[in-house]
Protein backbone atom coordinates (compact mmCIF):
# COMPACT_ATOMS: atom_id res chain seq x y z
CA UNK A 1 0.00 0.00 0.00
CA UNK A 2 1.40 3.20 -1.20
CA UNK A 3 2.05 5.22 1.70
CA UNK A 4 -0.48 8.14 1.69
CA UNK A 5 0.26 9.58 4.72
CA UNK A 6 3.59 10.83 4.48
CA UNK A 7 5.59 10.60 7.99
CA UNK A 8 6.40 14.16 8.70
CA UNK A 9 9.21 15.01 11.41
CA UNK A 10 10.08 18.80 12.03
CA UNK A 11 13.24 20.04 13.46
CA UNK A 12 14.37 23.10 15.19
CA UNK A 13 17.17 23.39 12.70
CA UNK A 14 18.84 21.53 9.91
CA UNK A 15 21.55 20.49 13.15
CA UNK A 16 18.91 18.90 14.99
CA UNK A 17 17.67 17.06 11.57
CA UNK A 18 20.82 15.66 10.84
CA UNK A 19 21.09 14.09 14.29
CA UNK A 20 17.72 12.86 13.83
CA UNK A 21 18.18 11.63 10.90
CA UNK A 22 21.66 9.79 11.79
CA UNK A 23 19.83 8.22 13.94
CA UNK A 24 17.60 6.93 11.81
CA UNK A 25 20.39 5.69 9.46
CA UNK A 26 22.24 3.64 12.55
CA UNK A 27 18.87 1.96 12.87
CA UNK A 28 18.01 0.68 9.31
CA UNK A 29 21.74 -0.22 9.14
CA UNK A 30 21.08 -2.23 12.83
CA UNK A 31 17.96 -3.73 11.13
CA UNK A 32 19.16 -4.30 7.77
CA UNK A 33 22.30 -6.41 9.02
CA UNK A 34 19.94 -8.31 11.78
CA UNK A 35 17.86 -9.51 8.83
CA UNK A 36 20.05 -10.22 5.91
CA UNK A 37 23.07 -9.25 6.92
CA UNK A 38 24.55 -6.29 4.49
CA UNK A 39 22.70 -2.44 4.32
CA UNK A 40 22.44 -0.97 1.29
CA UNK A 41 22.28 3.07 1.42
CA UNK A 42 21.79 5.06 -1.69
CA UNK A 43 23.25 8.53 -0.45
CA UNK A 44 21.98 12.26 -2.29
CA UNK A 45 23.65 14.82 -3.59
CA UNK A 46 23.10 18.13 -3.08
CA UNK A 47 24.04 20.39 0.32
CA UNK A 48 21.25 19.25 2.71
CA UNK A 49 22.85 15.97 3.55
CA UNK A 50 26.27 17.68 4.48
CA UNK A 51 25.60 17.72 7.80
CA UNK A 52 24.58 14.14 8.24
CA UNK A 53 27.47 13.12 6.10
CA UNK A 54 29.89 15.11 8.53
CA UNK A 55 27.89 13.39 11.78
CA UNK A 56 28.65 9.72 9.92
CA UNK A 57 32.36 10.27 10.02
CA UNK A 58 32.66 10.83 13.70
CA UNK A 59 31.90 9.64 17.31
CA UNK A 60 28.95 8.83 18.50
CA UNK A 61 27.72 7.73 15.02
CA UNK A 62 30.80 6.39 12.88
CA UNK A 63 31.35 3.49 15.38
CA UNK A 64 27.26 2.34 15.35
CA UNK A 65 27.48 1.25 11.81
CA UNK A 66 29.00 -1.73 10.89
CA UNK A 67 30.49 -0.38 8.03
CA UNK A 68 32.05 -3.46 6.54
CA UNK A 69 28.78 -5.05 5.36
CA UNK A 70 27.70 -1.65 4.33
CA UNK A 71 26.78 -0.91 0.57
CA UNK A 72 27.20 2.85 -0.81
CA UNK A 73 24.90 3.59 -3.86
CA UNK A 74 23.91 6.90 -5.22
CA UNK A 75 20.16 7.95 -6.07
CA UNK A 76 21.60 9.90 -8.96
CA UNK A 77 24.87 11.39 -9.81
CA UNK A 78 26.22 14.31 -11.66
CA UNK A 79 28.24 13.52 -14.87
CA UNK A 80 31.16 14.98 -14.10
CA UNK A 81 34.65 13.27 -13.22
CA UNK A 82 34.59 11.90 -9.80
CA UNK A 83 36.75 14.27 -8.32
CA UNK A 84 35.15 17.32 -9.31
CA UNK A 85 33.62 19.75 -6.46
CA UNK A 86 30.35 18.71 -8.08
CA UNK A 87 30.65 15.16 -7.82
CA UNK A 88 27.83 13.94 -5.10
CA UNK A 89 30.33 10.79 -5.29
CA UNK A 90 33.30 13.14 -4.04
CA UNK A 91 31.41 14.76 -1.65
CA UNK A 92 30.38 12.19 0.33
CA UNK A 93 33.73 10.60 -0.16
CA UNK A 94 35.31 13.82 1.09
CA UNK A 95 33.00 14.35 3.89
CA UNK A 96 33.02 10.99 5.14
CA UNK A 97 33.59 7.82 3.00
CA UNK A 98 37.14 8.10 3.69
CA UNK A 99 36.55 8.51 7.61
CA UNK A 100 34.79 5.55 8.11
CA UNK A 101 36.07 1.59 7.55
CA UNK A 102 34.59 0.35 4.74
CA UNK A 103 35.71 -1.25 1.81
CA UNK A 104 36.61 0.50 -1.65
CA UNK A 105 34.41 -2.49 -3.37
CA UNK A 106 31.66 -1.46 -0.78
CA UNK A 107 31.24 2.22 -2.37
CA UNK A 108 29.37 1.60 -5.87
CA UNK A 109 29.85 5.41 -7.53
CA UNK A 110 28.21 5.87 -11.05
CA UNK A 111 30.82 5.68 -13.84
CA UNK A 112 30.26 9.75 -14.07
CA UNK A 113 33.23 10.13 -16.40
CA UNK A 114 31.44 7.98 -18.96
CA UNK A 115 28.67 9.16 -21.79
CA UNK A 116 25.31 9.61 -19.97
CA UNK A 117 23.68 6.80 -21.49
CA UNK A 118 26.78 4.46 -20.90
CA UNK A 119 26.91 5.56 -17.72
CA UNK A 120 23.52 4.49 -16.78
CA UNK A 121 23.45 1.22 -18.50
CA UNK A 122 26.65 0.56 -15.98
CA UNK A 123 25.11 1.74 -13.48
CA UNK A 124 22.16 -0.56 -14.19
CA UNK A 125 24.61 -3.46 -14.39
CA UNK A 126 25.81 -2.55 -10.89
CA UNK A 127 22.14 -2.45 -9.18
CA UNK A 128 21.65 -5.90 -11.18
CA UNK A 129 24.51 -7.57 -8.97
CA UNK A 130 22.54 -6.78 -5.97
CA UNK A 131 19.37 -7.50 -7.43
CA UNK A 132 16.39 -9.28 -4.62
CA UNK A 133 12.65 -9.91 -4.83
CA UNK A 134 12.63 -11.09 -8.79
CA UNK A 135 13.42 -7.72 -9.43
CA UNK A 136 16.23 -6.44 -11.62
CA UNK A 137 17.68 -4.26 -8.58
CA UNK A 138 18.06 -4.49 -4.98
CA UNK A 139 15.44 -3.06 -2.41
CA UNK A 140 17.24 -0.60 -0.77
CA UNK A 141 17.36 0.03 3.37
CA UNK A 142 17.79 3.61 2.96
CA UNK A 143 17.60 5.91 0.42
CA UNK A 144 18.01 9.57 1.41
CA UNK A 145 16.65 12.44 -0.83
CA UNK A 146 16.59 16.13 -0.82
CA UNK A 147 14.06 18.15 -3.35
CA UNK A 148 14.56 21.21 -5.04
CA UNK A 149 12.75 24.07 -5.07
CA UNK A 150 11.24 23.24 -8.13
CA UNK A 151 10.05 19.56 -6.58
CA UNK A 152 12.36 17.45 -8.00
CA UNK A 153 14.00 15.00 -6.29
CA UNK A 154 17.45 13.02 -7.21
CA UNK A 155 17.11 13.89 -10.71
CA UNK A 156 13.76 13.23 -11.38
CA UNK A 157 13.08 17.29 -12.52
CA UNK A 158 9.30 18.62 -13.59
CA UNK A 159 8.09 17.44 -17.26
CA UNK A 160 10.44 14.73 -17.19
CA UNK A 161 9.08 10.73 -18.01
CA UNK A 162 6.95 9.67 -15.27
CA UNK A 163 6.41 6.35 -16.32
CA UNK A 164 9.91 5.10 -16.71
CA UNK A 165 10.69 1.51 -16.88
CA UNK A 166 14.51 1.17 -16.68
CA UNK A 167 16.18 1.46 -13.33
CA UNK A 168 18.45 3.75 -14.34
CA UNK A 169 18.07 6.64 -16.68
CA UNK A 170 20.61 9.17 -18.30
CA UNK A 171 18.91 13.13 -18.10
CA UNK A 172 19.93 16.50 -18.98
CA UNK A 173 18.10 19.01 -16.87
CA UNK A 174 19.06 22.58 -15.37
CA UNK A 175 18.57 23.10 -11.82
CA UNK A 176 20.50 26.44 -10.20
CA UNK A 177 24.28 26.30 -11.86
CA UNK A 178 24.54 22.61 -11.29
CA UNK A 179 25.87 20.32 -13.69
CA UNK A 180 23.10 19.54 -16.19
CA UNK A 181 24.28 15.76 -17.41
CA UNK A 182 22.91 13.12 -14.85
CA UNK A 183 22.27 9.63 -14.26
CA UNK A 184 19.49 9.19 -11.91
CA UNK A 185 17.68 6.25 -10.26
CA UNK A 186 13.78 5.84 -11.53
CA UNK A 187 10.87 5.27 -9.32
CA UNK A 188 10.76 1.64 -10.04
CA UNK A 189 13.90 1.71 -7.78
CA UNK A 190 13.07 4.41 -5.39
CA UNK A 191 9.41 2.84 -4.67
CA UNK A 192 10.80 -0.63 -3.98
CA UNK A 193 12.91 0.83 -1.12
CA UNK A 194 12.45 -0.56 2.33
CA UNK A 195 12.40 3.07 4.12
CA UNK A 196 13.05 6.32 2.26
CA UNK A 197 14.00 9.55 4.26
CA UNK A 198 13.56 13.13 2.59
CA UNK A 199 16.01 15.55 3.79
CA UNK A 200 14.43 19.34 3.14
CA UNK A 201 15.48 22.47 4.88
CA UNK A 202 14.82 26.46 4.56
CA UNK A 203 12.59 28.61 3.82
CA UNK A 204 13.25 28.40 -0.13
CA UNK A 205 11.14 24.71 0.27
CA UNK A 206 8.28 25.95 1.96
CA UNK A 207 5.94 26.60 -0.77
CA UNK A 208 7.09 23.66 -2.89
CA UNK A 209 6.21 21.40 0.58
CA UNK A 210 3.12 22.51 0.47
CA UNK A 211 2.40 21.61 -2.93
CA UNK A 212 4.16 18.04 -2.57
CA UNK A 213 2.73 17.21 0.80
CA UNK A 214 -0.50 18.93 1.23
CA UNK A 215 -1.99 19.63 -2.81
CA UNK A 216 -3.61 16.95 -5.42
CA UNK A 217 -1.18 14.61 -6.78
CA UNK A 218 0.77 15.71 -9.65
CA UNK A 219 3.98 13.94 -10.34
CA UNK A 220 4.57 16.03 -13.68
CA UNK A 221 4.85 19.08 -11.90
CA UNK A 222 6.31 17.76 -8.38
CA UNK A 223 8.37 14.67 -9.19
CA UNK A 224 8.76 14.09 -5.52
CA UNK A 225 5.41 12.98 -5.05
CA UNK A 226 6.32 9.67 -7.83
CA UNK A 227 8.54 8.53 -4.38
CA UNK A 228 5.76 6.14 -2.52
CA UNK A 229 7.42 2.97 -2.20
CA UNK A 230 5.19 -0.02 -2.60
CA UNK A 231 6.26 -1.72 0.51
CA UNK A 232 8.20 0.61 2.75
CA UNK A 233 8.48 3.70 5.07
CA UNK A 234 8.50 7.48 3.46
CA UNK A 235 10.15 10.08 6.27
CA UNK A 236 10.45 13.40 5.74
CA UNK A 237 12.65 14.93 8.13
CA UNK A 238 12.48 18.97 7.43
CA UNK A 239 13.32 22.09 9.67
CA UNK A 240 11.14 24.75 10.89
CA UNK A 241 11.98 27.04 8.25
CA UNK A 242 10.85 24.47 5.34
CA UNK A 243 7.96 23.72 7.17
CA UNK A 244 6.41 27.27 7.53
CA UNK A 245 3.57 27.25 5.25
CA UNK A 246 2.62 23.13 6.20
CA UNK A 247 1.07 24.55 9.51
CA UNK A 248 -1.50 27.07 7.20
CA UNK A 249 -2.65 24.32 5.42
CA UNK A 250 -4.88 25.63 2.49
C1 LIG B 1 21.68 16.54 -6.47
C2 LIG B 1 20.55 15.92 -5.66
C3 LIG B 1 19.33 16.76 -5.82
C4 LIG B 1 19.21 17.52 -4.51
C5 LIG B 1 18.18 18.61 -4.60
C6 LIG B 1 18.17 19.45 -3.31
O1 LIG B 1 22.50 15.80 -6.99
O2 LIG B 1 21.73 17.79 -6.47
O3 LIG B 1 20.36 14.63 -5.94
O4 LIG B 1 18.15 16.04 -6.06
O5 LIG B 1 18.85 16.61 -3.48
O6 LIG B 1 18.52 19.43 -5.70
O7 LIG B 1 19.45 20.02 -3.17
P1 LIG B 1 19.84 20.86 -1.85
O8 LIG B 1 19.91 19.86 -0.73
O9 LIG B 1 21.18 21.47 -2.16
O10 LIG B 1 18.73 21.87 -1.66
Amino acid sequence: MASMNPNIRIFEDLNKLSAAAADLWIESARQALQERGRFLIALSGGGTPMNLYRLMAHEPYRSQVDWSRAHIFWGDERCVPPDDPESSYGQAKQTFLDQVAIPDENVHRVASDLEPAAAAEDYARILGRFAESGLAFPRFDLVLLGMGEDGHTASLFPGSPVDVSTPTLAVTAHYQNRPANRVTLTPIVFNAARRIMFLAAGAAKAETLVHVLKEGYNPSLYPAQRIRPVNGQVIWMIDQAAAGKLSQER
